[in-house]
């Protein structure tokens, strides 16, 4: 088995006296959908946000090809290390319109200070176009725009952004069953060119149809990581609930196929 792309190994965070992970561990491969589960408050979203960027761990490893990163410092920081990243909670900015919110982050510029408008207006059209996401005119504000399509314009920014490593956090939450299934293709593709992506979802039925792995998090840990083709949701629900009790730290479930 290769390297993962990403690993995660103990980590813990702290908000104040909060602890919000105790020991969060997993490893995301290339070519795979890695999905994380886990009930409100298990800590997915501040996992996500220790990669990102936006938190720091107090404790533990983040891995990126094998190689230690540190600390992920900030959102810049994350892109050069090869991560990309929708959030469940920073939304776009409401008062730019769609092809300025895909570019936040890595805006064109011309003679290397003026915005190029019209290149960054270009090129997001054409990644909507290559997603098949129909949202109207890339200069509408996205404030104009509904909680879905906003949705999939973020997913759509993380998708311009190109990255090896590609989180998404409840990536389907406020969407339809069409835009849902459109999002299921989007990953399928990202899969299939070769990203390692992680999405945080509560939607077991997505994460069977859509993830290679799943990770379930429970009170800050990892309780177990499993391939979706080897587990039931009866025991990926027990996993959630506490029902079906945590793998043994010591145990290699995450390197299991290692030879
Ligand atoms: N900025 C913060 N300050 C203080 N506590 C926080 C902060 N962010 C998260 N927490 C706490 O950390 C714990 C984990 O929260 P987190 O948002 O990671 O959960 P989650 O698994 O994403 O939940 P959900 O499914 O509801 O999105 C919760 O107890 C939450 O209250
Ligand atoms: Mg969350």
């Amino acid at each position: 088995m290769s390297v993962p792309a990403l690993r995660l190994r103990g980590v813990r965070k702290y908000f104040g006296s909060v602890s919000a992970l105790e020991d969060v561990r997993f490893d995301a491969y290339g070519g795979e959908v890695h999905a994380i589960v886990g009930d409100n408050g298990a800590g997915k979203s501040t996992t996500i946000k220790i990669v990102a960027g936006i938190h720091r761990a107090d404790e533990g490893e983040v891995l990126v090809n094998g190689e230690e990163v540190g600390q992920v410092r900030s959102a810049a920081d994350a892109q050069a290390h090869g991560i990309a990243v929708v959030y469940q909670d920073l939304a776009l900015v409401e008062c730019l319109d769609i092809a300025h919110n895909m570019a936040l982050g890595n805006l064109p510029r011309k003679f290397g200070i003026v915005l190029d408008r019209r290149r960054m207006e270009r090129e997001a059209a054409q990644v909507l176009k290559d997603l098949k996401v129909r949202v109207g005119n890339v200069r509408t504000p996205v404030g104009l725009l509904s909680g879905g399509q906003r949705q999939v314009v973020a997913v759509a920014r993380a998708v311009r952004m190109n990255k090896p490593i590609m989180l998404l956090d409840e990536p389907t939450a406020a969407l339809g069953v069409q835009e849902t299934a459109h999002v299921g293709e989007i990953i399928d593709e990202l899969r299939a060119s070769g990203k390692a992506v992680v999405i945080v979802s509560h939607d077991l039925e997505f994460v069977f149809s859509h993830a290679d792995r799943v990770t379930v998090l429970r009170l800050g840990r990892t309780v177990g990581t499993r391939r979706v083709t080897e587990v039931g949701r009866e025991e990926i629900i027990g996993m959630i609930t506490g029902a079906v009790p945590p793998d043994r730290p010591d145990d290699p479930v995450h390197d299991y196929e290692v030879a």
